[in-house]
């Protein structure tokens, strides 16, 4: 008997208000920018899938290397038998866990939040198609603001893959991290994918690929406020930008105006104003080292409980203990 069942926790006009609030702050602001949680439209959602296989995106591949080494490790140490996962995407490389805390010891249910429907559909049809009695529940929701909806019972391990923590500002990342400590109790486990830093020229390749891939989707964040809000704006008056910050340790991807250009949001009766070569943030990209890791997550109140890495050393899977 398959079970999947998907709860949508954003309210209908979700897009229309959030977005509106969003786009209205970012784009009145200097220097403006946009958040990246609305790359991920069904376009957008397809096209990080794309980006996932590009030869220069090295961090689902090093991620997925650690899970394939280690995700029986993860299981033993985790102890848990429910599965939460945060930024469930696709769920691909979330396969090879479910696999291992199966062998281990068992997993009632696997429950996955992401803020995109579209993801989340599609994602539990395959697992539920592929794993018939395992339960299979998706959350739309926003874990910036909604992991209260998190649900009780066995122990837990919550899942939070692919660096997506790399994509909060510092003071956005602290107050994430708090409110998940204070969604956890005793016997949950808290496991966390970070990209680590490394050379920028690995770096900067990996978000600037010669394809284009990664140039579209940044773009495709023109195309959610022209959907969602009635903007005009032309993507191809726009350049994909992807620069290392040295002092922050982060990627920065931008959207550069390739001329001085107005635009106009209808839901919004806002006129923007592009100067030529003006740069608009869209996303941060974190990396991580062990020692501000264990910082972050120690203030938040978790202790480290396990440590892995690619053997090459560029990505970091972590296990963590609610303390306190
Ligand atoms: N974990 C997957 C997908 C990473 S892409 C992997 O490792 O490959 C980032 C995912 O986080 C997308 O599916 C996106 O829809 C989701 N996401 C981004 N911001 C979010 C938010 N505020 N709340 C919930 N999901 C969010
Ligand atoms: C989802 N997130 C961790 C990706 C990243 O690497 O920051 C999104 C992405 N942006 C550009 N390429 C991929």
């Amino acid at each position: 008997m398959t079970a999947f069942t998907l709860d949508v926790h954003l309210p209908p006009d979700f897009a229309a208000q959030a977005l509106a609030r969003d786009a209205l702050a970012g784009l009145t602001s200097t220097p403006k920018t946009l958040p990246p949680k609305w790359f991920y439209d069904k376009v957008g959602s397809e096209l990080f899938e794309d980006i996932t296989k590009l030869p220069e995106y090295y961090p689902t591949r090093a991620e997925r290397e650690i899970l394939e080494a280690r995700a029986d490790e993860v299981a033993a140490a985790s102890g848990c038998d429910t599965l939460l996962e945060l930024g469930s995407g696709s769920s691909i490389k979330t396969r090879l866990l479910i696999d291992a805390i199966r062998a281990h010891g068992g997993l009632g249910s696997y429950v996955a939040l992401d803020v995109s429907a579209d993801a989340l559909q599609d994602a539990g049809m395959s697992l539920v198609a592929d794993y018939p009695d395992l339960a299979v529940h998706g959350l739309v929701a926003d874990f910036e603001h909604q992991l209260d909806l998190l649900p009780a019972g066995g122990r837990r391990l919550v899942a939070f893959l692919g660096s997506t923590i790399g994509n909060f500002e510092p003071a956005s990342r602290a107050a994430f991290l708090g409110s998940l400590r204070a969604a956890l109790t005793t016997g949950d486990r808290f496991l966390l994918g970070a990209d680590l830093v490394k050379s920028p020229d690995v770096l900067v390749a990996a978000y600037d690929d010669p394809a284009g891939v990664t140039a579209a989707f940044n773009k495709n964040v023109l195309s959610v406020l022209n959907h969602g809000l009635g903007a005009n704006f032309d993507p191809t008056e726009f350049d994909h930008v992807a620069v290392w910050d040295a002092d922050s340790e982060w990627i920065e991807m931008r959207l550069r105006s390739r001329r001085a250009q107005d635009v106009h949001v209808d839901a919004l009766d806002l006129d923007v104003h592009f100067a030529d070569g003006e740069q608009m943030r869209t996303e941060i990209s974190a990396k991580f080292r062990r020692e501000t890791l264990e910082g972050d997550l120690s203030a938040a109140g978790f202790t480290p409980a396990g440590w892995w890495t690619d053997e090459a050393g560029r990505f970091s899977l972590s296990l963590w203990e609610p303390v306190g």
